[in-house]
């Protein structure tokens, strides 16, 4: 993938003014991985965060060709419980932003199944389909307002793998917006693990709007702690974190990764 080799000593922050500019800059990147790489494989997240960034995936597939045909994909997680038609499973929510819009071969795209009745051996499988398609090139990940990278709530081991996940009542809280009411929000989850994801070689963060400025600073600028599962990203070799104003206005060193940004070398650009 475009610059692969490129170690980054920390996290990048892209500051943009708005959802609009954070949704192309990310689809810029997860599109030229896409283009660039033999057998791509991209890791996808769900939320209402990167709904822009599909939103203009699909928009280069249809007026620039953005050929997805060779690409392979895995989703980060998915509702126990929800079968791939329920409208709020991610299941569905991937075939309603992008699957149904793309060239995607629809064999290359992996969900963990909520439905499965035998969900650790089903997390071993996943995790084995991750190293057999090579690694994940870029993972896109959301964070939430509790800090999770996938569904690994704070106090998730910051080594642990693909497996079922119970949820915090503030991510079912944050959720139920999607659902009648709190009490349809599954209690649990099956996502990839904060290793499985360390293992991407490429971490891409969105966060957008003020209700993520506090933890888009913990998880930058605080201690690494489970507490803050995104906090282990200061660890990846490789990890951009895109958000806007609003999730950047409380960084205390906004003012320093807008100058890194504007004085990176053009052989460091992804
Ligand atoms: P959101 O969720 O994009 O809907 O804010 C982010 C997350 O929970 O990871």
């Amino acid at each position: 993938m475009a610059g692969g080799q490129v170690q980054r000593p920390s996290m990048e922050i892209i500051i943009k003014p708005d959802y609009e500019a954070m949704s192309r800059e990310a689809a810029l990147i997860v599109g030229r991985v896409i283009r660039e790489g033999p057998r791509p494989v991209i890791g996808l997240a769900t939320g209402s965060t990167p709904e822009g960034m599909y939103h203009e995936l699909v928009r280069q597939h249809r007026d620039e060709g953005l050929d997805f045909s060779r690409a392979t994909t895995f989703n980060l997680d998915e509702y126990v419980g929800l079968a791939p038609d329920h409208p709020q499973s991610y299941h569905h929510y991937m075939r309603h932003h992008l699957f149904d819009h793309v060239n995607l071969n629809r064999d290359r795209t992996h969900l963990p199944d909520g439905l499965s009745e035998d969900i650790p051996a089903h997390c071993r499988a996943y995790e084995q389909a991750i190293v057999e398609a090579g690694g994940i090139d870029v993972q896109v990940l959301g964070i939430g307002s509790d800090g999770h990278i996938g569904f690994n709530e704070p106090s998730s081991s910051l080594g642990s793998r693909t497996r079922i996940k119970t949820l915090t009542q503030e991510t079912i809280a944050a959720n139920a917006r999607f659902f009648a009411t709190s009490e349809q929000v599954p209690r649990h989850v099956i996502t990839m693990g904060v290793g499985t994801i360390m293992d991407s070689r490429f971490c891409l963060v969105l966060a957008s709007g003020g209700a993520k400025a506090d933890i888009v600073a913990r998880a930058v600028e605080g201690p690494v702690t489970s507490m803050v599962p995104a906090s282990a990203l200061q660890f990846h070799p490789r990890c951009s974190l895109i958000i806007d104003e609003a999730a950047a206005a409380k960084l205390e060193r906004a003012a320093y990764y807008r100058w890194i940004y504007d004085h990176k070398p053009d052989w460091q650009r992804v």
